[in-house]
């Protein structure tokens, strides 16, 4: 009995000497101290690379040295790790009964945790890759719209404005230059209209408290506004904040029936805030829609970003869009 409640008190101690997310070579030392065994070695299979590395990484076939055993750590199906280390181990009967497969359930927990947390990484990063390719994209679109078909059109105005002025004699011909002319209008106005949309070239030049004041100003329904916004911020980020804005606006209008919208985008505490609020129907709902729609494409930009937004849009309570994103702290502050 003694024994067993030895043996208990070393396994205690072999996990409780191992801190929580501790590296590999942290693990051998710990296990190499406590059992007593300076030649231990700890062994980690690699599901990737399909072999054994040791606890630097390095590829290594679990060994036996003089005097030694190695007993591998894993079920019959999956292979985990090995343990290379003195033979009398093997006599104590707890050593293979309690101590090896507890070290296979932390070894894998552990194995398992590390690769969440790399993987969570890479689809954060890929995420944003995404997100910046699409938005130069965009850029790259509004540009050409605006230097291109938008100039010529315009350019077309121009000619054919003044041909409505040396039309004067003939009626019939004066309204038919008159509806190309209000037919040219309309479409420069919707080539305008769609290349902001895409990405709206003050939101680069001069930034998002420009960019939003302007939108506010343009908007169908009265808007106002309260930005705390005392420097630039990174691209993505004002545009993500930009396109929060821009969404919730375009839908107070559309679904909404409101009368009016409230901003408020502040740049305080670590954190940008955007919160729009409108004073409609309310019942604004993400999951609702099957396709590919604004407020679930802004869900992907704003995590994206590392940051959050919610929607919250009783029936007949107004509409309000918060999103959050964490920032740096300022340096030097
Ligand atoms: N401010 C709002 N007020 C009322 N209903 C809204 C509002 N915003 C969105 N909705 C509802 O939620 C749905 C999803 O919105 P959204 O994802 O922006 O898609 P879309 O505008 O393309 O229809 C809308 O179709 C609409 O029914
Ligand atoms: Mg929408």
């Amino acid at each position: 009995m003694s024994e067993v409640v030895s043996w208990l008190d070393t396994i205690g101690r072999v996990f409780e000497g191992i801190p929580d997310l501790a590296t590999p070579d942290q693990v051998e030392s710990a296990l190499s101290e406590i059992l007593d065994d300076p030649g231990l070695t700890l062994y980690w299979w690699d599901w990737e690379l399909e072999r054994y590395v040791d606890v630097r990484g390095v590829t290594a076939e679990p060994a036996a040295g003089a005097g030694g055993a190695v007993t591998w750590v894993g079920y019959e199906t999956r292979k985990i790790g090995a343990l290379a280390h003195d033979a009398r181990l093997l006599d104590v009967p707890e050593f293979t009964a309690t101590l090896i497969p507890l070290m296979r359930i932390a070894m894998e927990r552990d194995r398992l945790h590390r690769d969440l947390v790399s993987k969570l990484d890479q689809l954060r990063a890929s995420r944003l890759r995404i997100l910046e390719t699409a938005d130069g994209e965009r850029r790259r679109l509004e540009r050409n719209l605006h230097d291109g078909a938008q100039q010529r059109l315009t350019a077309a105005l121009l000619g054919l404005r003044t041909l409505e002025g040396r039309l004067s004699e003939d009626p019939e011909l004066v309204a038919m230059a008159r509806g190309a002319l209000e037919e040219l209008e309309g479409a420069i106005d919707e080539l305008r209209e769609l290349a902001r949309g895409l990405h709206p070239p003050l939101l680069a030049q001069r930034g998002l408290e420009a960019a939003l004041r302007a939108g506010a100003a343009r908007a169908a329904i009265p808007v106002e506004v309260d930005l705390r916004l005392p420097r630039r911020l990174p691209e993505a980020l004002e545009a993500a904040a930009y396109y929060v804005c821009s969404e919730a606006c375009t839908n107070a209008v559309k679904h909404a029936r409101a009368s009016g919208l409230w901003l408020t985008v502040a740049d305080e505490e670590n954190a940008l805030t955007v919160v729009v609020r409108d004073d409609g129907i309310g019942g604004a709902c993400i999951e609702c829609q099957e396709e590919a729609s604004g407020l679930g494409g802004l869900v992907d930009r704003v995590e994206a970003l590392g940051g959050t937004l919610a929607i919250v849009s009783p029936d007949g309570g107004g509409t309000t869009l918060t999103a959050v994103f964490p920032l740096e702290p300022e340096p030097g502050l």
